[in-house]
């Protein structure tokens, strides 16, 4: 057989090994998408679409339509974009990818505050680039300037931002993304911002954008994306915009790569972003979600979990339990019938677990009521 990409021997696949759907009797806190239906009115309109025929071929970037609203979207979060210089990607993780590939060299350094979402060490590493993990702060997931700046080499030419954060939660406080800005500009580096959890924020302050601070914009590509926020996880749908020097690299490598997501999903995509009430009562329900999970997981021996910030996650310090993270998440399906993700999985993530509460009520009283009985009983 012809050689393969030898690239691909050091690429994980994240979560995958513990995301296999169990027997109904097992509770899941492992699963990264909200538990809500795409509202009606977006789907109302995908099949509105079709039946007005739209199924040809279109313009690469997204439909004109399309990339106004993704500008005009990205307004409220003090984010000026030139609807020209958006472009929309089958889901935001591609959207990374593009990213990505138009601004680093085979070689490259990129900073990635650690324990971070899986793919990006995947990607950089598809890339032949050198994802440089540097730990948070353990005690709230926030980042640690000091590791940072013993991180940079004369090699580093980017830094990946993620907040609200998967897997900590964590959202970056406004002066702290003021940090990463001058951090950025110092070393002369990119900003790769993931915002993707941009719009579930439970602290109250918001979602920070670098782009949206002195001298960020020039540097920040802002990367994020239809499925958390508006519950279109499969629709694969997200959007990317920066400097028109980069996105004149972004189009480039979208007509190579993409040409464009479906031409009748481009409507539903402008109502989506139009929708204020059904995202709204979506995220209060996180957010309700947030403070259920939480209170009950602090009761629980030897776990450590602060506060969820955003997004929908809660990263449990478990290294009180004696057990290792992978121990726990393994005896926590046995034994208690509750399957969660074990942070080793993750660059940076031993000794802790991620529990998602994108679950009902319920179903968080019950698993935690599980994880509380069998914890109790060792
Ligand atoms: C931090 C982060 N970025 C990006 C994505 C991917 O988003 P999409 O499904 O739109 O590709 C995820 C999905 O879990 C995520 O957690």
């Amino acid at each position: 057989m012809p050689q393969m990409n030898r690239s691909l021997e050091h690429v994980g696949i994240g979560f995958a090994a513990f995301l296999t759907p169990p027997g109904p009797e097992v509770i899941r806190f492992t699963v990264g998408q909200p538990d809500f239906d795409t509202p009606k009115p977006v789907v109302d309109e995908v099949k509105a679409a079709l039946d007005r025929g739209e199924t040809a071929y279109t313009r690469t970037q997204g439909s004109v339509e399309l990339c106004d609203a993704v500008a005009h979207h990205l307004t409220r979060h003090n984010i000026q974009a030139q609807a020209d210089d958006v472009l929309i990607t089958p889901g935001c993780k591609q959207a990374i990818l593009y990213g990505l590939m138009a601004t680093l060299n085979a070689g490259d350094e990129v900073l990635v505050l650690s324990p971070a979402w899986p793919s990006y060490d995947g990607m950089l590493k598809l890339l032949d680039c050198v994802p440089v993990h540097v730990p948070v702060k353990r005690e709230n997931y926030h980042p640690d300037f000091d590791a940072l700046e013993a991180a940079v080499t004369p090699k580093t030419t980017a830094l990946l931002l993620n907040s609200p954060n998967n897997p900590t939660g964590a959202v970056y406080e406004p002066e702290e993304i003021q940090r990463i800005v001058d951090f950025a500009i110092k070393h002369d580096l990119w900003i790769l911002d993931d915002m993707i959890y941009g719009t579930l924020v439970w602290t109250d302050y918001p979602y920070t954008s670098p782009a949206s601070l002195a001298g960020g914009a020039e540097r920040t590509l802002t990367i994020g994306g239809w499925s958390k926020g508006w519950a279109m996880t499969g629709w694969r749908l997200g959007w990317i915009t920066g400097p028109t020097q980069v996105m004149d690299g972004v189009k480039k490598i979208n007509v190579s790569a993409a040409t464009h997501v479906p031409t009748f999903m481009m409507p539903a995509a402008t109502v989506a972003l139009g929708l204020e009430e059904e995202t709204a009562v979506m995220a209060a329900s996180f957010k309700q979600r947030r403070n259920l999970m939480h209170s009950l997981l602090t009761e629980l021996p030897g776990i450590i979990v602060p506060k969820p910030e955003g997004a929908f996650y809660a990263f449990c310090d478990i290294t009180g339990t004696g057990m290792d993270d992978l121990e726990f998440a393994t005896r926590a399906l046995d034994e208690a019938g509750v399957q969660l993700i074990p942070g080793s999985l993750i660059e940076g993530g031993e000794g802790f677990v991620r529990i998602s509460y994108a679950a009902s009520e319920d179903d968080i009283r019950e698993g935690v009521r599980r994880l509380s009985q069998w914890l109790n009983s060792l």
